[in-house]
């Protein structure tokens, strides 16, 4: 595809990061001597003023290390409705963890504190009847919200109200570094109150592989053995932790271009017949789009001339900025947009 916006993980490692990949120093990090993975590790819960990290093959893996780190089977989870955690990585809370989950609404993926509150059940004091909430999950940005993020008041209600219930709270920050560019708020201060907090290397940060689980230090020590039993030990993965490790210096400052772009794109995805888009979901670097048309019709359209993107929906089409789209892609996507929106009707 010349135009590929289906997601921010369709980047390729750009040549300084496989150099610095084939310099990369290696060991072995299931033995703890990998220093590149050690250097990424002590990088990362600087950044998010937490104790240490944890080199992780995928996102998917990290919450999955987080969910049964910090519960027993039998526990509840609570998330908001759309979040990724409970629709896209397979049930891994039930399977993995052997969780329940309670699902609270959102509004553009963002939760109501007094929703979450509202969620929280014990088994104390319910005859039994209960499971045990004792983990929250947030996603910051969040995915199917729009890209949209959190407001830091709303963050610190929720995490003060979930630990006065007794709950963990977990955060989803794969793209927790677009919601740090959108806002005026430092990483750390965004995270402040959570107990863990997962990043993603390999989306808009541009790295092939990766993401870091941070937390206190007896918090990693517990994911350790976690990771381990799920398979997610690798050896010379330095090679890896040398990409993120580029992408943090290289990568992190440019993410308000791609924000820049996707608002670009929305205004201009707004004029044309047959589509809408709600402009307040717009505060990073995705673009959820409405089409009177079904969408896998456009989607089959846009694929002819090259244009590449995911219906989400019936009606519904996501478009995502990253660093392999540039001014000149955006505008000619539009015009491919133009053009094919003159087809539907004929
Ligand atoms: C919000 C969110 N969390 C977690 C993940 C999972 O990441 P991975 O694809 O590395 O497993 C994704 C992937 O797109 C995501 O969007």
């Amino acid at each position: 595809m010349r135009i590929d916006l289906r997601s921010d993980t369709v980047t390729r490692p750009c040549p300084g990061m496989r150099e610095a990949m084939r310099a990369a120093e290696v060991g072995d990090d299931v033995n703890g001597d990998d220093p590149t993975v050690l250097r990424l590790q002590e990088r990362v819960a600087a950044l998010l003023g937490m104790e240490a990290g944890l080199f992780v093959p995928s996102g998917t893996m990290s919450n999955a290390v987080a969910v049964r780190t910090h519960t027993q089977p039998g526990d509840e989870i609570i998330a908001e409705e759309s979040s990724h955690l409970y629709l896209y990585e397979g049930g891994g809370y039930a399977a993995l963890s052997g969780c329940s989950i309670a699902l609270v609404p959102g509004t553009l993926g963002i939760l109501e504190p007094e929703e979450v509150k509202k969620r929280i059940r014990k088994s104390a004091g319910s005859r039994s009847h209960y499971p045990n909430a004792s983990l929250v999950c947030l996603e910051n940005t969040s995915n199917r919200g729009g890209g949209t993020c959190y407001p830091l008041e709303i963050l610190e209600e929720i995490c003060g109200l979930s630990k006065e219930a007794d709950c963990r709270l977990h955060l989803d920050g794969a793209r927790l570094f677009n919601a740090v560019s959108a806002s005026e708020e430092s990483a750390a201060r965004l995270v402040k109150g959570f107990d863990s907090v997962s990043v993603c290397l390999s989306k808009g940060l541009g790295a092939p592989v990766g993401s870091v689980l941070v937390g206190s230090q007896s918090f990693i020590e517990r994911a350790h053995r976690w990771r381990k039993l799920f398979g997610g030990g690798m050896r010379q993965s330095g090679i890896l932790a040398a990409a993120g490790l580029y992408a943090l210096d290289h990568n992190l400052a440019r993410l308000r271009e791609d924000h820049r772009r996707a608002r670009r794109l929305a205004q201009g995805l707004a004029e044309i017949p047959g589509l809408s888009v709600d402009h307040e979901a717009v505060q990073t670097n995705m673009v959820y789009l409405r089409t009177e048309a079904p969408a896998k019709q456009w989607v089959d359209r846009l694929a002819e001339p090259g244009v590449a993107c995911f219906a989400l929906g019936d009606r519904l089409i996501r478009l995502v900025t990253h660093l392999q789209i540039d001014d000149e892609q955006i505008e000619e996507s539009l015009m491919v947009f133009r053009k094919i929106s003159s087809t539907f009707g004929e």
